[in-house]
């Protein structure tokens, strides 16, 4: 039966969840930190069941990678087709054709006109420390810069840049060398105190003022390293000339500039990279997520210039085999043949609307922000803006409780990142859960 409606037939977690979770407790790395109490055991659509036949609306794709929904059918037949080709030849040191057909789709989709390469790898992390690698390479300077609050990932060179919090770095210094970084515009809660569209983007003044002349000279800075919109760090999204203010730093100096669309990817925004929203073309884009339907999947896709390393300098055994590869090139496709980044612009319009509403009517929530159905809530104390944090953690318990699958973000945000596919009344039916919660936490 196709599922309809979130349905809770028994508290979650229920007792088959709760066994799970105890066994899993005891052979799972202690690292992981869980949102929800969600034992999944079938998905479909805007929709996951979990292993006491409840049923939840999933408005968080699992951090934006089921953005097609939970097994869209036409990826899952490419998935099969290949399966009964060819499921695994090492494509470094073979040739695959599915690899060669997805970059050419790639590169007609990415911004910048301009020749392009790819590197292929399983994962966003892998997709930064690629980045990260092949601009090193390409100008054989030792500094990198990124962004307070961002998140980068977990591998050693991506981990270097992430600065959500401590608990990603406690324990694993010394990092990447020698990496600087530059406040946000997370204009609601200014580092600097100053109001936006009055500070002229006091942020990026001092990057070229303080960093690349006091910290890092600018002729020795390898690469800055960028989210279009912070993800992880609380679903920030900066005034539209600041990605243009940084790629011309960039370019005036000589830098690198990574953009790491691995959250914001493939329609997330309402555009198909952030980046298009700017104008911007990246010298490097950090991709994975939603690429490969929940198949591992990243990439790094460079001009030309940029990705010229020699032989031998990186590769990875596991990488672009051809049911990945299937699979990515069916996502693709389904982005177009369903208007997927058109309806993502659309119902993200309404998603914030909607959510304005309940900030007046709601105190707790202290700001909306969003770009397509990228879209953030964050919650606050008082007049203040203290961080919520508790009561946000309260509210995805909650929502969980009435079969709505939510996930945090910085100190006290929600990040709402439905399957771009979600209908209007699905929605609705989100919003309506989302306000009763909020009514009960006052
Ligand atoms: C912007 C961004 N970059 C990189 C990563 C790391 O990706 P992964 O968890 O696949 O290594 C994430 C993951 O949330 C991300 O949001």
């Amino acid at each position: 039966m196709p599922y309809t409606a979130p349905k809770i037939v028994t508290p979650p977690p229920g007792p088959r969840a709760r066994e799970w979770i105890a066994r899993e407790g005891r052979c799972l790395s202690p690292s992981l930190s869980r949102t929800s109490p969600l034992v999944g055991v079938r998905g479909e659509g805007v929709f996951v069941e979990d292993a006491d036949g409840n049923v939840f609306l999933d408005f968080g794709s699992g951090i934006a990678v089921n953005s097609l929904g939970h097994r869209h059918p036409a990826v899952i037949a490419a998935i099969k087709e290949q399966l009964d080709r060819l499921v695994f030849l090492n494509s470094l040191d073979y040739y695959t054709t599915p690899q060669v057909e997805y970059a050419e789709m790639l590169f007609a989709r990415t911004p910048g006109r301009f020749p392009k390469r790819v590197f292929y790898c399983n994962s966003g992390s892998e997709a930064v420390d690629t980045s990260i690698k092949m601009a090193k390479w390409h100008t054989r300077r030792p500094y990198g810069i990124g962004f307070v609050n961002g998140f980068h990932g977990r591998t050693m060179g991506a981990v270097s840049f992430t600065t959500t919090g401590a608990a990603p770095r406690r324990g694993f210094a010394p990092l990447y060398p020698i990496g600087q970084f530059v406040p946000y515009p997370y204009c609601y809660r200014c580092m600097f105190n100053r109001s936006y569209p009055g500070c002229d983007l006091h942020c990026m003044s001092y990057l070229t003022d303080v960093t690349l002349k006091k910290i890092a000279p600018a002729d020795e800075v390898a690469f800055i390293i960028v989210e279009p919109v912070q993800g992880a760090g609380g679903y920030i999204v900066p005034p539209p000339e600041f990605l243009p203010r940084l790629a011309e730093i960039a370019r005036a100096n000589g830098i690198v500039l990574i953009v790491d669309e691995v959250q914001t990817g493939f329609g997330r925004t309402g555009r198909m990279w952030a980046s298009d929203h700017t104008g911007v073309a990246p010298d490097i884009m950090a991709i994975s997520k939603a690429f490969a339907h929940g198949l591992p999947a990243g990439a790094a896709v460079a001009r030309a210039e940029v990705m010229n390393w020699g032989e031998g300098a990186h590769e990875g055994t596991l990488n672009a085999g051809p049911v990945v590869m299937e699979a990515a090139k069916a996502v693709l496709e389904v982005i177009e043949r369903e208007g997927l980044v058109e309806r993502s612009r659309l119902e993200g319009e309404y998603l914030l609307k909607r959510l304005e509403e309940l900030r007046e009517r709601h105190p707790l929530i202290g700001d909306v922000r969003g770009l397509g159905l990228m879209v953030g809530i964050e919650l606050v104390a008082d007049a203040r803006k203290t961080p919520a944090r508790e009561k946000r953690d309260r509210l995805i318990a909650e929502a969980f409780g009435r079969g709505l699958l939510l996930l945090a973000a910085g100190e006290s945000s929600v990040r709402l990142a439905p399957p771009l596919v979600i209908t209007r009344e699905q929605i609705d039916t989100g919003l309506s859960i989302i306000e009763d919660c909020l009514k009960l936490l006052g």
